[in-house]
């Protein structure tokens, strides 16, 4: 029986797994929906949380982060590997290092298609839509008191 994952995910770190953290950000935003490389790269890399999905080959397939403010961003999750719970999976770690971190709140702009995506996991729309990197997006919250 073949008991190999289809995929894993890990913390990540901006130093060491950047290059490929960066490439599908990159094919995701940039290419797919057209967000200007100014808008999507910032100094916040640097220095907040990441997370990486790897399928079995070690391929890089999705990532996120954490910013210090425990707000969560930057979710991305190769086309070709939609639909099978790779962003359940990141975003779920993601959440768990919020409350590693000590946040009492998690908060996310999301973008309207993928409301839904974010309700699954408690997030509740807070306020009118708004217009980001030419994307309309709603602000999220979740709590994460126990
Ligand atoms: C949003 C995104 C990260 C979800 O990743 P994914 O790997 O496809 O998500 P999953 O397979 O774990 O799906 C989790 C659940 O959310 C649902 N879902 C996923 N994307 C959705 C979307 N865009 N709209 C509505 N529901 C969605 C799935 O149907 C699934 O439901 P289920 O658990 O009942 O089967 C991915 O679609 C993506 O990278 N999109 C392009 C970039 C983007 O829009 N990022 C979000 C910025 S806010």
């Amino acid at each position: 029986m073949n008991t190999t994952p289809l995929f894993t995910v890990r913390r990540a770190d901006w130093q060491r797994d950047g290059v490929s953290l960066a490439a599908i950000r990159r094919e995701v935003f940039v290419v797919e929906q057209h967000v200007p490389e100014a808008e999507e790269w910032d100094a916040m890399d640097a220095v907040c949380h990441h997370v990486i999905a790897q399928a079995g080959d070690g391929a890089a397939i999705g990532t996120g982060r954490l910013l210090t403010d425990g707000r969560i961003g930057r979710m991305a999750v190769l086309k070709g590997w939609r639909g099978r719970g790779v962003g359940n999976a990141l975003l779920a770690e993601l959440i768990a290092m919020a409350r590693d971190d000590g946040h009492r709140e998690s908060r996310l702009h999301a973008q309207t298609h993928a409301l839904a995506f974010y309700r699954q996991h408690g997030y509740v729309a807070v306020g009118d839509e708004f217009i980001e990197a030419g994307i309309p997006h709603v602000e999220m919250r979740l709590r994460l008191t126990p």
